[in-house]
């Protein structure tokens, strides 16, 4: 059994990537050429140029809230914030605080050119693009102190759309969109946002894991964050449409208390210090309407520099959250040529003592699930576990690979997902049946009939397994 440490790996890893892809710009470039027209339609008004670099905040440091716990006031001026908003994109078309301009600043930057996910810009310039949205949202009603509330899908009683959301359903509530294929009955699955997914993400020992590098993204940008925007569905169904939808500031703010908790739940949880991080320049209209500038060190510490924490009810840590010392490889040695786990028996025994500690995860590399719509897939170790698709409940069950498209009409691929599957519960086919076991997907809510049951293939997979720290 060959063990290596995760990190030199990772990285090694990632460099080969980088240079056999290029880079992610000069490819999307070199496929698709220049911003298409419709992307054209997303750029910022007025063809801004030379931002006024972004100084510091001076209102008081105020929550974000769950959305579904605000009272009737907040909820009255939240939508306020966005009414006023919306009748900003039709008093006056050029004003880039209006509700259309701020929703195309996500399509601007999620195109062939501009592409800030997949990589260590997601969580920094998403929440770049809230701090500005908040503070436009403030200045439209005369209340600073106005913060976004989030969507805590990760609290198993919030996992329907919040109220006011969905309250009135319909155009006359500025929260509403039309579009959405989620009602306001439905739940976000378990699956997709549940302790298995969240205890991956909190996991992560560096935040190459959690956040990714230069070129990949990292463990929660695809589940719980992808997932939930296919959940949504509609507009939030792709990213260049996506923050069309209001639900999409709440998701976000929630992925950013996500990035907050990482950092907050584990003395070991440091942002990345490298300059080409730190220097990570983005760039955003305020609320007066002044083209600023701001830089990934800028946003880092949201408390003291954006003036935003997170309250409300907490969804407790994860119980697995634990000193542990490092995430050690187990490498699957047939993978390359069988596509098969196979384990060798000391492995097997070992990972057995680790589930029980609920610390095991299977990585698959570049995995090939179709990239031709937005949908989540259900990865299982057995064929006919696949078939029956049970979800979570299947014994063959190991977890999901969600894909969101970047635009509803493809024009740009999107990269597969960072896949990194919590198997801690879930190791029973895997240990109990002797030799090769294959992984099968299939995509998530269809019927019976209209299911295809493929083999999956993927660059690599392998486990990583926590080894626990003395004290
Ligand atoms: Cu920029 Cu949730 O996507």
């Amino acid at each position: 059994m060959s063990r290596e440490t995760l990190g030199p790996w990772d990285s090694r890893r990632h460099f080969l990537h980088a240079m056999g892809g290029l880079g992610a710009g000069a490819l999307a470039f070199g496929l698709f050429g220049p911003t298409s027209r419709a992307e054209a339609t997303c750029a910022p008004p007025g063809n801004p140029t030379n931002p006024v670099p972004w100084k510091r905040d001076c209102r008081p440091i105020r929550q974000r809230r769950p959305a579904s716990t605000l009272t009737a006031a907040e909820v009255t001026k939240l939508k306020a914030a966005y009414k006023a908003m919306r009748d900003l994109s039709t008093s006056d078309p050029n004003d880039p605080r209006g509700f259309d301009h701020q929703a195309n600043i996500h399509c601007w930057n999620c195109g062939g050119s501009v592409q800030v996910h997949g990589s260590w810009q997601f969580f920094a310039w998403h929440r770049a693009y809230l701090f500005f949205h908040e503070r436009i949202l403030g200045k439209l009603v005369g209340d600073m102190d106005l913060r976004l509330p989030y969507w805590d899908w990760d609290h198993a009683g919030h996992r329907q759309l919040p109220p006011p959301y969905v309250t009135p359903n319909d155009a006359t509530n500025p929260l509403w969109n039309s579009t959405r294929h989620m009602t306001p009955a439905a739940t976000v699955p378990e699956e997709d946002v549940g302790a298995d997914v969240m205890d991956a993400a909190m996991t992560a020992a560096t935040f190459t894991d959690f956040g990714g590098s230069a070129t990949s993204g990292g463990i929660p940008e695809g589940t719980p964050h992808g997932a939930v925007h296919v959940d949504v569905g509609g507009d939030m169904g792709a990213f260049n449409s996506a923050a069309r939808d209001p639900i999409f500031y709440a998701h976000h703010s929630n992925v950013d208390k996500i990035w907050s908790d990482w950092v907050r739940y584990d003395s070991s949880h440091d942002n990345p210090t490298a300059a080409a991080f730190l220097n990570l320049t983005f760039t955003f209209f305020d609320e007066n309407k002044k083209w600023r500038s701001i830089k990934a060190s800028q946003v880092l510490d949201h408390e003291s520099k954006l003036r935003y924490i997170y309250g409300g009810a907490q969804v407790p840590a994860p119980e697995r959250l634990f000193c542990f010392e490092r995430w050690r490889v187990v490498r699957v040695p047939k993978w390359r040529a069988a596509k098969s786990l196979e384990l060798p028996p000391d492995a097997a025994t070992a990972m057995r003592a680790a589930a029980a500690k609920g610390l095991i995860r299977l990585h698959l590399e570049r995995p090939e699930v179709p990239l031709t719509k937005s949908a989540v897939y259900r990865v299982y170790a057995d064929a006919k576990d696949a078939e029956a698709d049970a979800g979570p409940t299947s014994p063959g069950y190991l977890g999901t690979i969600p894909v969101v498209l970047n635009d509803q009409e493809n024009r740009h691929r999107p990269k597969p997902p960072r896949v990194v599957l919590n198997v801690s519960r879930r190791l029973s086919k895997l240990a109990e049946k002797p030799g090769a076991v294959g992984l099968f997907y299939v995509e998530r809510g269809l019927k019976p009939e209209q299911r295809k049951v493929a083999p999956l293939h993927a660059a690599d997979a392998f486990f990583s397994v926590a080894e626990l720290a003395g004290d």
